[in-house]
C-alpha cells in the first residue's frame, strides 16, 4: 500500500511538472516549431540524435530484459559458473565500433551545419544590419539602406539577412529561437550570424546571457514581411520627417516636451547612427514598449515617470528632471503617433 501511494506521488509530480512547463512554450518563441532556415537545421540535428539514443535505449532495454529473463540462477544451478567472456576479442571490437558508427552519425552533420551557419563569405551580396546590444535592448544600424531603429527588427522573408553583432557594455546573447540559434553579442569582438525566415510573421527573440538584473527583460522582436512589404518599409523609414508636426494638440505639446525634458538627448527619431537610447522613429507601431510592456497609453506613462519600476538597473533612470504623469501622458500622444509606415506588426500577421 505504501509503494502503491509513492508511486502514485512520483506520477503527480511528473504531471504538475508537465504541465507547468507546458505553460512555457510560446509558438513564436521555439526552437521546437521552426520558421527560419538555421533553425531547421537546429531542428533536424534535434530529431536525429533523439532518433539514435531512442534506438540504442529501445536495444538495451531489450538486451537487458532478455538477459534477466534467460539467463537467472534457476534451480539445481547454485554452483554453475558460466562461461568466462573477460578479453574476447570479438566482442571488444562490437562494443567499440558501435559507438563510435553512433557518434559518427551525429557528428559529421552536426559539424557540416556548424560551418554552413557560421559562413558569412557572401553577406555582401545579402542585406547586412549591425545590431547592437545595450543594457537592456537592442539597436539596429541597417547599415546599406543607412536608417536605425531598434527593438523591433524588421526583415523579409525568403532572403537571408546577415546580423553583425556588437555590444556596447557587457555580453548579451542575441537568440531568435524561430528562426535561428543563438549568438553572443560581444563588446570586444564582432561575431555574424544570418536570419533568414521562411513565412510572415512576428517571432519573440531574447537575450540569452546574463547580464544584469533586466537581463529577462531585454525583449525584441524579429517582424518578418513578404520582400515588397519590406522594400516599402525601408522607403516608408527613410522618408520619415521627424520634425513633422503632429496633429493633435496634445501630442504637439508632448513633441515639445519631448525636447525640453531632454529625451531628445538620448532617443533620435528619424535616421541617426548615434543612439545613447533606443531609436524611436517607429515608435508607434511597436509590438512592445520598453521591448516587454503592452502597447498602451498607461504603461508607457508609468515607464516614462518610473522607468526604474518596469526595468531595475536600466540606463533611462534619472538621465532627465522630473515628468510629472500629466507631462508624461502628453510625451505618450505624442509618441503613439508616430506611425511613419503602413507596414506593421500587424501586416505580418501578429
Ligand atoms: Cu542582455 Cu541578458
Amino acid at each position: 500500500m505504501k509503494g502503491a501511494i509513492g508511486k502514485i506521488k512520483i506520477a503527480f509530480l511528473f504531471a504538475a511538472t508537465a504541465l507547468f512547463l507546458a505553460g512555457c512554450g510560446k509558438e513564436n518563441l521555439t526552437a521546437l516549431v521552426p520558421k527560419g532556415s538555421s533553425a531547421q537545421k537546429s531542428m533536424d540535428l534535434i530529431i536525429l540524435t533523439t532518433v539514435v539514443m531512442t534506438l540504442v535505449f529501445i536495444v538495451v532495454m531489450i538486451l537487458f530484459v532478455v538477459v534477466l529473463a534467460r539467463y537467472r540462477r534457476k534451480k539445481g544451478q547454485e554452483d554453475y559458473i558460466p562461461e568466462q567472456v573477460e578479453g574476447n576479442k570479438t566482442l571488444e571490437i562490437v562494443w567499440t565500433v558501435i559507438p563510435i558508427i553512433l557518434v559518427l552519425i551525429m557528428a559529421v552533420p552536426t559539424v557540416v551545419y556548424t560551418f554552413e551557419l557560421a559562413d558569412d563569405s557572401k553577406a555582401k551580396d545579402h542585406i547586412n544590419i549591425s545590431v547592437k546590444g545595450n543594457q537592456y535592448w537592442w539597436h539596429f544600424d541597417y547599415t546599406d539602406d543607412k536608417l536605425q531603429t531598434s527593438q523591433d527588427l524588421y526583415i523579409p522573408t525568403g532572403e537571408k539577412v546577415f546580423i553583425h553583432l556588437l555590444s556596447n557594455d557587457v555580453t548579451h546573447s542575441f537568440w531568435v529561437p524561430s528562426i535561428a540559434g543563438k549568438m553572443d553579442v560581444n563588446p570586444e569582438n564582432e561575431n555574424t550570424m544570418y536570419l533568414e525566415a521562411h513565412e510572415e510573421g512576428v517571432y519573440w527573440g531574447k537575450c540569452a546571457e546574463f547580464c544584469g538584473p533586466s537581463h529577462s527583460l531585454m525583449d525584441f522582436k524579429v517582424i518578418a514581411v513578404s520582400p515588397d512589404k519590406y522594400k516599402q518599409w525601408v522607403k516608408d523609414m527613410k522618408e520619415m520627417d521627424p520634425k513633422e508636426k503632429p496633429e493633435t494638440t496634445v501630442a504637439q505639446e508632448g513633441q515639445k516636451l519631448f525636447e525640453e525634458k531632454s529625451c531628445i538627448a538620448c532617443h533620435a527619431i528619424g535616421p541617426s547612427p548615434v543612439a545613447v537610447g533606443p531609436n524611436l522613429t517607429d515608435f508607434g507601431n511597436r509590438t512592445k514598449y520598453a521591448g516587454i510592456l503592452e502597447p498602451t497609453k498607461e504603461n508607457l506613462v508609468n515607464w516614462i515617470v518610473d522607468p526604474e519600476k518596469e526595468k531595475p538597473g536600466n540606463k533611462m533612470t534619472g538621465k532627465y528632471p522630473n515628468v510629472s504623469k500629466e507631462e508624461a501622458g502628453k510625451i505618450a500622444e505624442y509618441l503613439m503617433q508616430i506611425k511613419p509606415s503602413s507596414v506593421t506588426p500587424e501586416t505580418a500577421g501578429k
